[in-house]
Formats: structure tokens, sequence, C-alpha cells
């Protein structure tokens, strides 16, 4: 049996840049106006206080079988860092967490906050909430039926994935250059280049650690709320592991319907420091009309890790 599908989906694509405001789904805006309904308050900027009377307890169920689930998959396979976070941020394993009493550690270390919205939320609103240091958490958990795959994020994607590397300064400081640069590039019309650069750090970053499979470790988000595509992510040999490079990446173009063909992977958190120190507005213009590049690209110029074998790699579909 081999050891990974042929055809592997992620089991959540967080699906942020390509469901826009203007472009949301169905599903999406059906999901919003479910919430609507029930009578949630929504504010201008889209957040809303945590119901967190309305969770079943179906909910924290199925809180507590991802987190247990995750956390024993993960240990030696995410990077320190995050582990350290999730202990710091008191995390329970029990039930789906209030925000308040993650705010209560998170906020006095890096200044960040997390606010509770419906689910996706316009680019823009997103981009304004990084720029004030508040991460949006969808405040709904899938369903006991939706384990291994969500179209959408959902609390545990938001809050497990994203939450535990905002205690960490480094990566908070570039969670806060990335908000404010991708709020100048979405007036400016190049946010493609910063959603790529979300996309392959924030949620599918990997770093390296030279005792660990194929010399790396995980710290994206997309990655360590999904049980497939962390054992896919480090120890598959189909995707290229190629070294992280600022422009390579702003050019490359990504999966939201299989795993990553590339993970880039970063020397160490410094690295994204020096990325948030960035002037990135005449980078993006520099970079303006530079030609996108597939996501199973290995270039002449790439300093590779792993080459992949491509085994089970889609033909079309980047974006
Ligand atoms: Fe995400």
């Amino acid at each position: 049996m081999a050891p990974f599908p042929r055809t592997p989906r992620t089991t959540l694509a967080c699906t942020r840049f390509h469901e826009c405001s203007k472009t949301m789904s169905a599903a999406v805006t059906a999901k919003l106006k479910e919430q609507f309904e029930a009578g949630l308050e929504t504010r201008a900027d889209f957040t809303i206080d945590q119901p967190i009377d309305r969770y079943s307890a179906a909910d924290h169920a199925v809180w507590r079988q991802l987190y247990r689930r995750q956390t024993a998959l993960l240990e030696g396979r995410v990077c320190d860092a995050f582990l350290e976070g999730v202990a710091r941020l008191n995390v329970s394993a029990q039930s789906v967490p209030s925000f308040e009493s993650i705010n209560r550690q998170l906020k006095p270390a890096t200044g960040w906050e997390i606010v509770a919205v419906p689910g996706l939320v316009p680019d823009r609103v997103f981009f304004e909430h990084l720029a004030n240091r508040r991460f949006p958490v969808t405040w709904w958990m899938r369903r006991p039926d939706q384990l291994d795959y969500l179209q959408e994020p959902d609390c545990f994607h938001d809050l497990f994935g994203h939450v535990p590397l905002l205690i960490q300064p480094i990566f908070a400081d570039y969670m806060h250059a990335y908000g404010r640069a991708a709020l100048a590039a979405s007036d400016a019309g190049a946010l493609p280049l910063l959603a790529r650069l979300y996309w392959y750090t924030v949620e599918f970053g990997l770093i390296r650690a030279s005792d660990s499979p194929n010399g790396v470790q995980i710290y994206g988000a997309g990655i360590v709320s999904s049980r497939g595509e962390t054992i896919y992510s480090q120890q598959s040999a189909a995707p290229n592991r190629l070294a992280f490079d600022l422009e390579r990446v702003m050019c490359t173009r990504y999966r939201i319907d299989t795993f990553q063909k590339t993970y880039f992977v970063i020397d160490d958190f410094e690295q994204l420091f020096d990325v948030a120190r960035t002037d990135f507005a005449p980078l993006l213009a520099k970079l303006a009309d530079a030609p996108a590049l597939a996501a199973g690209d290995v270039l002449a110029t790439d300093r590779v890790i792993t080459r992949g074998t491509q085994e089970g790699w889609k033909s079309d579909g980047d974006i």
C-alpha cells in the first residue's frame, strides 16, 4: 500500500485568498447567513463576541479529539516554538478555549490578541486586523464528520494552527509587518504576490531541523492543523523542499486542492524577522510583471533540500 494517497487533498485548505469578498463561495455565504439568522451581532470590523454558550457537547468533543490527535502526531515533527506556544497559552485540551483566556496570556507577551469572527472576512478587513495585532479566529467548530477535510477555516484551524506562534516575538512581528504590507498591497493591486508569501510561510511553512526526517520540521498552520499534511510535508518523497527565498516565493503559484507540490524551508525564525523589515513597495513594483512560476517548478538557482518524485501530482490547478 502506498504510504500516501495518490490524489491527496489538504485536510484543511485555508481559503482566505481565493474566497475574497467578491468571490466568497455559496457555502461560506450560507454559513454567514446561518449565523446572522442565529442572532450573532457582527460589528463593522466583522468581529463578534465569542458565543461561548453556543458550543455543544459535540463541538467540545471534536476539539478534544483533534487536539489529542494532532498534539500526539506533532511531537517531534513540529518546531519547538509551536509546542512552547501551546503550553504558554494554556490551550485547553478538553474543550474549545475561551478567547478571553487565550488573550490573558497572549496580549502581555507580544501585544497580539485574538478576536472572534463568523468565518472568512474580506481581505482588507483581515489585513486591517493583522496590522493592528489582532488575529481573527473563526468561532465555530467543524462537525464530527469533517475531522479530516474542511473547505474553510474553523476554530481548530485558526486557533490551534495559527495562534501558538503569535506568542513568539519574532513571528508576532512578522505577522504584524505582513498585515501592514498586505494592506498597502491590496490598495495597489499587488495582493497575489503577498498571498503567496502568506501561503508558503504562515500556512505551509517548514523550518530546518537537522535531526528530523528530510531535515525539516513544521510551523505552518495549514500543516499543523492537518493530520495528512503533517506526515506528507515532512516525510513524503513526492514534494520539493526548497530553501526559502523571498522573491522566489512571491513568484510561485500554489495548490488549494491537494497537498503542496513545493514547500519552502526557512533556516530559522530570524529569517522571517529579516522579511518583516523588507520595504515591500519597491519589491512589489519590481515583481509586478515577473512571470509566475508553477507550483512544482525547480529552478537552477534554487537551493534544493529535496527534489520531489512528483508522485500523485495533478497537472493543473495552481493558483
Ligand atoms: Fe489559516
